[in-house]
């Protein structure tokens, strides 16, 4: 299972790449907005400066802002031809009927494509189908509809296996520790996760208790 760091925030961001993790970023316009003001195509750009200066190839998912779908292949071009040094540059287009065609157009391009705000089984089996690279189940946002997200992420795990499908599941709205816990145990490939999470995957009271024993400990017995 790999984690994913689902910011655009360019600390958070090196706060995790130094420490190994990480293997991939999402952003949405959302989160992108969380940033102070600046001209976008320049904080993708200094994002993908930051992963390289790491010597990272990884996934990193930047979404189209539209809803016209032959405008959000413009945009894809668009930014593919700014950015296309960066051969891991995965386009976030929303699941929908007529999104179906941006994907399998820039799939047919030879552009990634992560099939993002999916909510259901059958979302993300027809984004699979449309040959997207990333399916991404919004694991808080389909739990606040009063589904169970683990259920479908198991169902949409178990059918892109049989099918023998190159798509991965991305879980992304990660509410709690317990939703990156049991995203992974449900099955998906990828969970993408907050910044603001991701040392709490680390602590454990025992943990630093015990590290506090063996300190005190040795040093009881070097001072004998
Ligand atoms: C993945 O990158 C998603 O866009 C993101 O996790 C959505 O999170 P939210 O449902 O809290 O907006």
């Amino acid at each position: 299972m790999q984690i994913f760091v689902d910011s655009a925030n360019l600390k958070e961001i090196e706060e995790c790449l130094k420490r190994g993790f990480v293997s991939g970023i999402t952003t949405n316009p959302s989160i992108l907005a969380k940033e102070k003001k600046t001209d976008f195509r320049e904080h993708i750009q200094a994002m993908i400066n930051l992963v390289q200066s790491y010597n990272l190839d990884i996934p990193l998912s930047v979404e189209v802002f539209t809803t016209d779908p032959q405008e959000m292949i413009r945009q894809a071009e668009e930014f593919v031809a700014s950015f296309g040094d960066y051969q891991n540059l995965n386009i976030k287009v929303p699941i929908g009927w007529n999104e179906l065609e941006v994907i399998s157009t820039l799939r047919k391009r030879n552009i990634k494509v992560n099939c993002t705000c999916c909510m259901s089984y059958n979302q993300a089996l027809m984004a699979a189908n449309a040959g997207a690279n990333f399916v991404s189940l919004f694991w808080g946002r389909i739990r606040d509809t009063g589904y169970d997200s683990g259920e479908i992420v198991r169902q949409v795990h178990e059918t892109l296996r049989k099918w023998n499908s190159p798509s991965q599941i991305i879980v992304g709205s990660i509410r709690h520790i317990m939703d990156i816990n049991q995203a992974q145990q449900a099955g998906a490939d990828i969970v993408t996760v907050p910044p603001p999470f991701l040392p709490k995957l680390c602590a454990h009271p025992k943990t630093d208790e015990v590290v506090g024993q063996f300190l005190t400990d040795f040093k009881v017995w070097l001072e004998r």
